[in-house]
């Protein structure tokens, strides 16, 4: 079986290792990384995020099944170019990805067909209907519309404190974009939960806490993430019924998605927030979580070959866990977040990382 993935994060390097365990893989990446290369049978270096390119690599290499991992890549239309040229696809095609990168459509979305978890939020088009919105709702959490890499979202109290500081943001994102979302602020802790679909069912992977602070003791800035964490089937903050309530939003999701016209096939990951007020939805994405993928996939016993080709013949596979706890730790370049010092050479023994039993990934 000759199987091909998109992307060349430390989330497609643990996915090229479980491809590895049962298929032959093949890697469209737009940067080397010497992880996936040397599970590889063969690899193309080209933008990823141009559909055409990535068909033409692949072109004459009778692919089997392909999975494109990246946001900006499904967001591009990477699925759709792999499957119109006669590939099993089980990663979700551009409008079923929507659900990511037009956040507008997300929350539209769970108004009209009534998902649970759905929260206060407006869309401002002008100045006016900013402070309007802001004014009606309170605490706010200010987003552009599209994908910003997880670095656009500002929330009150953390990132601004007075309207006049969050309207210096409104008015960046109004100029770029000509609109932007105001969502309630949620408060509660935040937690990760993954599942597998066919678009019809799903199959959960454990829930995970993301871990963004810079520094020990969480001391410094927010990142775009430093490590992960999960227990098992629970986290410490988590009662079951948090868990089911988080399946059923997804179950309501991909149903809704299906009613929508928009097949969801693939990895549909939701980020919550457990509130006071039950669990509630802070955004979905249409891929793995980054890095929380990387806890629950050391887990996975199911041959992930076997789920995607359950993906795409409609006939899901129930993805088996090993129940363990896992932690994802981030080996990062001093000065980061800020002022990052590029080009230092890094020095890691391996072969102490397997004694420990741990697994060095690499992006
Ligand atoms: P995102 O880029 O949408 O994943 O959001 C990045 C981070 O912003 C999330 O992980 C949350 O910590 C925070 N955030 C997003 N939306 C909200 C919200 N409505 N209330 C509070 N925090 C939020
Ligand atoms: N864990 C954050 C993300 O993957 O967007």
């Amino acid at each position: 079986m000759k199987v091909l993935l998109i992307g060349n994060g430390a989330r497609e390097h643990i996915l090229s290792e479980k491809i590895a365990e049962d298929a032959e893989l093949y890697a469209v990446m737009s940067q080397n990384n010497p992880g996936i290369a040397k599970l590889a049978k063969k690899y193309w270096i080209c933008n990823t995020e141009n559909p055409p390119e990535v068909a033409k690599c692949v072109k004459n290499e009778s692919i089997d099944l392909a999975f494109a991992s990246p946001d900006a890549v499904l967001a591009a239309g990477v699925s759709d170019a792999l499957e119109n040229s006669g590939i099993l696809v089980a990663s979700p095609l551009k409008e079923a990805a929507r659900i990511e990168w037009d956040k507008q459509f997300m929350r539209n979305l769970m108004k009209n067909y009534k998902i649970s978890g759905s929260i206060n939020w407006e869309l401002a088009q002008n100045e006016l209907e900013a402070i309007k919105a802001v004014k009606e709702i309170g605490e706010v959490a200010l987003k552009p519309i599209g994908l910003t890499g997880g670095k656009g979202v500002k929330v009150s109290g953390d990132h601004f404190n007075t309207l006049e500081e969050g309207m210096i943001y409104v008015k960046e994102v109004l100029k770029k974009d000509g609109k932007i979302l105001i969502e309630e602020k949620l408060e509660g802790e935040e937690f990760s939960l993954q599942v597998f679909s066919d678009g019809t069912r799903i199959s959960p992977m454990p829930p995970v806490q993301d871990h963004k602070r810079a520094f020990e003791q969480d001391t410094g800035p927010n990142t775009g993430g430093m490590g992960s964490y999960s227990t098992g089937k629970l986290l410490p903050f988590l009662e079951q019924s948090d868990i089911y309530e988080a399946h059923k939003i997804l179950k309501e999701t991909i149903h809704s998605m299906k009613k929508d016209g928009r097949l969801f096939k693939g990895v549909l990951y939701g980020q919550f927030m457990a509130t006071k007020d039950g669990v509630k939805v802070v955004e979905f994405n249409s891929r793995f979580a980054d890095p929380e993928s990387m806890n629950v996939l050391s887990l996975l016993q199911t041959s992930i070959v076997d789920i995607f080709l359950s993906i795409t013949d409609a006939k899901l596979e129930n993805a088996v866990f090993r129940d363990q706890s896992t932690v994802v730790k981030y080996l990062v370049p001093n000065g980061y977040p800020d002022k990052p010092q590029p080009d230092q050479e890094l020095t890691i023994n391996e072969s102490e990382i397997k004694e420990l039993k741990a697994n060095l990934l690499l992006c």
